[in-house]
Formats: structure tokens, sequence, C-alpha cells
């Protein structure tokens, strides 16, 4: 199971101690078997590095530019930076940014540069509440995957994140049937149309330590994006323990 932390636009020096309890809590069950991901803010993305190492938790950025290293893009960073600070991981296709502007287009660029740079990805991907009223998110689901991985290799590489938008930060969270015969939908294009042997789906939205085990119980989930939640270090852990212990 993954457990990936996205901070969003959250978080300063001082919220890098919450990450002690974490570290602690991760190294008591050594001998389960799960993943536990960061994703702060780029500022913190070094001290985060720093803090981390020789501990099982790994980094990931929020977003990328998809120019792979260098070049005139102004307040933007390129894959090749974020792995050169220690990211492992970056989120791509995430809905705030798709509505300030990231296209399928760009963020199969994107998707494309951070593979070639040995990050791995976490693709997100979700319909929205008007598209799932008329019945499209099939659709749109589908839309999302075939351009976003379109030409891409090394699609072992890649997580799926299943984040309908409207369960985002609301406290809203699709019915276990309907989440479960999304994903189920999810993993068969990935492995009807890109030969994806054993792909991993996340879930993400408004998953909390209360809904946790619920969601956790849908037999074809491989692991959440958590934001909010994911702030306190205490949620965070509850979120873990009640999947997974
Ligand atoms: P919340 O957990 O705050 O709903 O956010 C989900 C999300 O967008 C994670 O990427």
């Amino acid at each position: 199971m993954y457990f990936i932390a996205n901070w969003k636009m959250f978080g300063d020096l001082k919220s890098l101690k919450s990450l002690n309890k974490v570290i602690n809590f991760s190294s008591k069950y050594k001998r389960k078997k799960f993943k536990l991901i960061y994703c702060p803010p780029y500022t913190l993305l070094d001290s985060f590095s720093k803090k981390i190492r020789k501990t099982r938790i790994e980094l990931g950025a929020q977003n990328c530019h998809f120019e792979i290293s260098n070049g005139p893009f102004t307040g933007s960073i390129s894959p090749s930076m974020l792995k050169n600070i220690g990211s492992n991981y970056v989120i791509i296709g995430h809905s705030e940014n798709r509505n300030m502007g990231d296209t399928d287009s760009q963020i199969n660029k994107k998707i494309n540069s951070s593979i070639k740079s040995g990050l791995k990805i976490i693709f997100c991907i979700g319909e929205t509440l008007i598209q799932k009223k008329k019945k499209k998110t099939n659709q749109i689901l589908s839309k999302q995957i075939l351009k976003g991985l379109f030409k891409i290799n090394n699609l072992n590489k890649i997580l799926i994140a299943y984040e309908p938008v409207w369960s985002i930060g609301t406290g809203a969270v699709p019915r276990s049937f309907e989440l479960e015969k999304n994903i189920t939908f999810i993993k068969k294009i990935l492995k009807n149309k890109f030969r994806i042997k054993n792909p991993k789906v996340l879930y993400g939205g408004s998953v909390n330590p209360k809904n946790a085990k619920n969601l956790a119980a849908i037999n074809n989930i491989d692991g959440f994006l958590i934001g909010g939640a994911s702030q306190k270090a205490n949620n965070f852990i509850d979120i873990v323990k009640k999947t997974i212990i």
C-alpha cells in the first residue's frame, strides 16, 4: 500500500518537526509492507530530503515543468532539478493544476521528461461533479489516461491516483461500489491498452482517519493520496494504522 502526503501550498520550516513522529512510527513497523511518500512544497524539498535520509520515507514534488533540465522559464522547476535535490516522485496532472491551465498534452510532456529524469510519476486523473452527473466518468478517465500516457515508455514508473474532483477537500467520498468500479475500469485500460501487467491505482479525495478503513477494504485499491489529513502527523499515522495494522 502507498500512502502519499500531498501538502499542497502548506507548510514551513517549523512543520518539519511533525516528521519526527512519522519517522518513529515507520521504523517501528519495518516488517509491514507499505510505502510512505511526502510531497511538500518546493521550498521544503531540500530540508525534507536531508531529514528523511536513512528512513523509509521517500520524497516527491507536487508538479514540474515539461522541459527536462534547464531553460528560460521564470518561476518553474524542472524534473532533473527535482531528481537532483533528492526527489524520487512527482505528482503530475493534479486537478488543481489542470484548473490552472495544465492540458492533457502538457501533462503528457511532463510525464515524459520526468521519467527520462529518473522520477516516478503520481499521475492524477478524475472527473468533475458535472461530468459524473452526466455519466461521463468513464469517458473522461479514459481520455485523460490515453492522452497523458501517449507514447510513454517505462510505464512501470507510473502510479495512477484516481481523484474525483468533487471529492477533493469536500468531505465527500465515492460510494464503495462506485470506487471499486472506477478503479477496475482504470486498471482495465492500463492492462489492455498499455500492457501494464500489475497497474497500481491509488485513491485520493477527503481520505481521513475515519474513512480510511472502509476505503482500504475496497479490494483493488493500492493506496491513498492524502491532502488535508496528511498535514498533521497523527492523522497521517492513523490512516496508515487503520489500513495496514
Ligand atoms: P484532500 O485529502 O484534502 O481532499 O485532498 C486530496 C488531494 O487533492 C490529494 O492530492
